[in-house]
């Protein structure tokens, strides 16, 4: 039902632009919840979260760890309309889409939260705060069952113009994994 909901709003412009609304891909109760920003190009004509550049790069970065959306992990994005040209997405948009966002998490139960980039951070943490403030710290998203362990990393279109950082996310992905309890 949340679903139908998110696929059929209209309750801001990018409906007037989508293609297609991305809902997210994966497992129910996962041991990891990916929370990207909002689809690009790829994204929006397939339906589906990351499946282009960035996503081939998350799906990498996730089978380091022993994870991936068809065994242990919830991908999705804080806006699930994709934003003309992939501007950044305006506030009133976000603002749109946080109650789908929060539903979601709820339902989708996750065991932790792999946020990434500053806009989805500030998204879920309805926050201003800067990327360089959240990341490398622990941090938790309150959910009605509980605390949610989570942590904020680049965003992988980020990693993709600047390579020299991916060694940075890639402690961020140890950390994810530890408190995940993965096997590797
Ligand atoms: N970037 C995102 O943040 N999400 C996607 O689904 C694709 C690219």
């Amino acid at each position: 039902a949340l679903g139908a909901a998110i696929r059929d709003c209209e309750g801001c412009g990018l409906c007037k632009s989508r293609h297609q609304v991305v809902v997210g891909e994966g497992v129910d109760s996962p041991a990891i919840m990916v929370i990207g920003e909002a689809p690009g190009e790829q994204e929006d004509r397939q339906g589906l979260p990351f499946v282009g550049r960035s996503g081939m790069l998350l799906d990498n970065m996730l089978a380091t760890i022993g994870a991936s959306r068809h065994t242990n992990v919830y991908v999705a994005n804080a806006i699930k309309c994709r934003p003309p040209g992939n501007r950044n997405p305006r506030p009133e948009e976000s603002a749109a889409c946080h109650p789908f966002l929060m539903r979601q998490i709820a339902l989708v139960n996750p065991r932790t939260i792999l946020v990434l980039g500053r806009v989805a951070a500030q998204a879920v943490l309805s926050t201003d705060s800067s990327l360089q403030a959240l990341r490398g710290r622990p941090l938790s998203f309150d959910a009605a069952g509980g605390q949610i362990p989570m942590v904020v990393s680049y965003h992988p279109a980020y990693l993709l113009r600047r390579p020299t950082e991916k060694a940075a996310a890639w402690e961020d992905l140890q950390r994810l994994r530890a408190i995940a309890a993965i096997e590797a």
